[in-house]
């Protein structure tokens, strides 16, 4: 396999244990904002912008959940650290599922955020093919008038995220479809899966329904399930302080286990 990794841009905040706070597609760091200001005292918190988003290079490759893995690797090589929580919200969370697999002794605590360990269903994989397609024939605008709906309904929240979505390239955003496109069903690993997680989930999600995340706790030894009733796919934006109180409740799962 070559897989050579790119170097991610990062922020950081607050001290004590290392956590990732990751974000999905087609969105950048930004989203954890909200959160981290609430956590920083409880944990180190890193916010990546994952390869092409954000200040983060892209290599003009089909984003493989496997690769997003290997960026992450890498940064968490770089910042010389040795076991990490990694916290993944839906495409994150694809690629925290093929981390968690690839590299399951890096890992201290996982936190699995509006994501699911299945892979796209066939008809799924060809509608998200077709919006490759068309995100590449029409370009950000696309995605970008037709998605924050799909993300969230609080009309606030969707403004936000069209400005984060329109700062996009066109070729980075059809990297990541196809990324998703392709990738593993995750419902193997889960059980291999040894550390403190947290699914955290809205009810309200358009995206992925709550079920998923209810199979994907129960399949996890060390799993369990925080609902949001009134959340959608973007819970660290619309119901920021649940998502706290789950990452909070996670940080200290993980201290108990190391
Ligand atoms: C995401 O929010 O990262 C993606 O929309 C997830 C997906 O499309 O499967």
């Amino acid at each position: 396999m070559n897989i050579k990794p790119v170097e991610l841009e990062y922020e950081e905040i607050g001290q004590g244990m290392p956590m990732l706070l990751v974000h999905g597609f087609p969105l950048d760091r930004t989203i954890w904002n909200p959160v981290a200001q609430d956590l920083k005292d409880e944990a180190r918190l890193i916010m990546p912008d994952l390869r092409g988003y954000g200040a983060s290079p892209d290599a003009n490759e089909i984003h493989s959940m496997r690769l997003l893995a290997e960026d992450l690797l890498a940064l968490i090589d770089r910042l010389k650290l040795e076991k990490v929580t990694l916290v993944g919200h839906s495409m994150a969370g694809y690629a925290a599922l093929a981390f968690a697999h690839a590299y399951p002794n890096r890992l201290a605590g996982l936190g699995l955020v509006a994501t699911q360990a299945d892979p796209d269903t066939p008809e799924r994989r060809q509608a998200r093919l077709l919006t490759a397609r068309e995100t590449k024939r029409r370009g950000v605008k696309y995605i970008a008038d037709g998605m924050p709906s799909k993300l969230t309904h609080d009309p606030e929240i969707q403004k936000q995220l069209h400005e984060v979505i329109m700062k996009c390239r066109t070729a980075v955003l059809v990297n990541s479809l196809k990324g998703m496109a392709e990738r593993s069903d995750a419902n193997p690993w889960l059980e291999m899966i040894s550390v403190p997680t947290v699914v955290i989930a809205g009810a309200r999600d358009q995206l992925i329904p709550v079920e998923r995340s209810q199979t994907m706790a129960q399949m996890l030894s060390k799993g369990w399930l925080v609902e949001i009733p009134e959340a959608g796919h973007m819970p660290m934006l619309e119901t920021p302080q649940l998502v706290v109180d789950a990452l909070r409740q996670l940080i200290c799962h993980v201290g108990k286990h190391i």
